[in-house]
């Protein structure tokens, strides 16, 4: 058999041409989709008369069987049909004969192929919100286990206010819950069914897209038979969720690459996440995290790809947008693999308490309250400021932090200071002082944390109508 539209050609195709033009290296991923799509449509054709209801059983029963061989590796795809559709068409036609030809009754590949990009991320997106949801499982785990932990917080990296272990950590978790909603929010626009929309105008044929779009179980079907086939606003949103989720995880790479490092060692990532150097024999490289924060840029490139792709395009179908999957597919994959390590490499991370209350210890950061506490007794904050700007600098040319103080030496600085001010340097008293909803004292820390096991349940609901 020749090419499926080899009808009004003269010449076979230059090889060449064939190669440059072919989908199939990579559009084969997309070989469940399609045929799932063809048994909605093919069983439509039936129920409006279009296609005689046995030669449907047996084009059903045909593309069971190509599906069937496909899982089991016994198809070879061919560069010469081009596409996972021509090729499925193809090897459907083989197994049944002409009648097999039936199937593309009323349809085009350009709504085809847009179908099946619809049902493969629709199908990705909910498998991506679990990947987060159990991120933030582990992080939530972590954020429970250290309520008990202070390390300095910062600002410009410089040590600003003590704060939880558990607050930092679940400021995460609120980020990956914004990247969760995203995702489900996207799921309306992405439930869409583009087929019927032919190659841009409709079909001749008494199509019913709403049975087609029933059995696929998508909400609602395109409006517009253009809009159906020409837009790629679905991945284009999902490339860009799914950058902001790269861009959250190279955050948090940052921050374990630094914790772990000699200087901090605040955090101990688990060996089973690590890995060695080839010469020098002591290390131990925290290389996910690494690579994570490196594959952060491949997926903004695949973001900016596909606008790149899409800018100017003329309605409705170009092959140009044959160029909208690679970055898809690799997205997935490299967002898939960045969650899948981070959740355990999160949960069995090993937080060295003790270095982190050191590090609190041999710090400024309880500074600013002991300038709260000089407006406490009636001074104003810029006095305050001003004042405790010198009792630091005295510190740091004396070798001492604030609670080595004596008490006349505080009074050297101001009167107004007394005996209590011990108490208001801990830094147990600095955190617990920010009992301010969405702050770091514990309480209030504790009440995040109960937040967001709601937020974690609420998700399983969720997952448990889309998975
Ligand atoms: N392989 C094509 C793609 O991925 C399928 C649609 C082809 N349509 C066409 N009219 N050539 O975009």
């Amino acid at each position: 058999m020749g090419k499926l539209w080899g009808g009004r050609f003269t010449k076979q195709t230059n090889h060449l041409v064939d190669e440059y033009t072919a989908s199939i290296g990579f559009d084969q991923a997309l070989a469940e989709e399609d045929i799932q799509g063809s048994l909605a449509h093919v069983t439509m054709l039936g129920k409006c008369g279009i296609v005689p209801q046995e030669d449907v059983e047996t084009i059903k029963a045909g593309l069971q069987t190509v599906l069937d061989k496909i899982r089991r590796g016994e198809i070879e795809f061919s560069v010469a049909d081009e596409d996972i559709h021509m090729n499925v068409e193809k090897n459907l036609i083989a197994e049944i004969g002409p009648v097999g030809g039936k199937l593309h009754t009323g349809r085009s590949r350009n709504d085809q192929v847009a179908t099946d990009m619809h049902l493969y991320l629709r199908k990705r997106v909910a498998l991506l919100v679990g990947m987060l949801h159990e991120l933030q499982k582990s992080l939530i785990g972590q954020a429970r286990d250290n309520l008990d932990t202070i390390i300095p917080g910062y600002t410009h990296l410089q040590r600003a206010q003590p704060i939880l272990f558990a607050h930092h950590l679940m400021a995460y978790v609120s980020m990956f819950q914004r990247d969760i909603e995203r995702l489900m929010d996207s799921y309306k626009r992405i439930n869409v069914l583009p087929l019927g929309a032919g190659a841009l105008a409709g079909t001749t044929f008494p199509i019913d897209r709403h049975f087609v779009a029933e059995q696929l179980q998508f909400d609602r079907v395109y409006e517009n038979s253009l809009d159906a086939v020409s837009d790629r606003d679905f991945i284009v949103e999902f490339l860009s969720h799914a950058s902001i989720i790269m861009m959250h995880l190279s955050r948090l790479s940052e921050e374990l690459v630094l914790w772990s490092s000699t200087e901090f060692n605040f955090i101990e990532l688990d060996d089973a996440f690590c890995t060695g150097s080839s010469i020098m024999p002591q290390k131990k490289n925290p290389d996910v995290p690494e690579l994570v924060r490196g594959k952060t840029g491949r997926v903004y490139g695949n973001l900016m790809g596909l606008l790149t792709v899409l800018k100017s395009l003329p309605l409705a179908y170009n092959k140009d947008m044959q160029e909208d999957k690679e970055g898809m597919f690799d997205t997935v994959a490299t967002l898939e693999g960045a969650l899948q390590l981070f959740a355990p490499m999160i949960a069995t991370m090993k937080v060295n308490k003790s270095r982190m209350r050191e590090a609190v210890n041999q710090d400024f950061s309880n500074a600013t309250d002991i300038a709260d506490f000089l407006v406490g007794k009636g001074l104003p904050f810029r006095q305050a400021h001003e004042v405790i700007g010198k009792t630091v600098l005295y510190c740091i040319q004396q070798g001492k932090y604030l609670l080595d103080l004596t008490m006349e030496e505080f009074q050297q600085f101001s009167p107004l200071f007394d005996d209590t001010i011990y108490e208001v340097l801990r830094p147990e008293t600095v955190v617990n002082a920010r009992n301010v909803y969405g702050g770091t004292a514990t309480d209030q820390v504790a009440e995040a944390i109960k937040r967001g096991e709601v937020l974690l349940s609420m998700t399983e609901q969720w997952l448990a109508e889309h998975v």
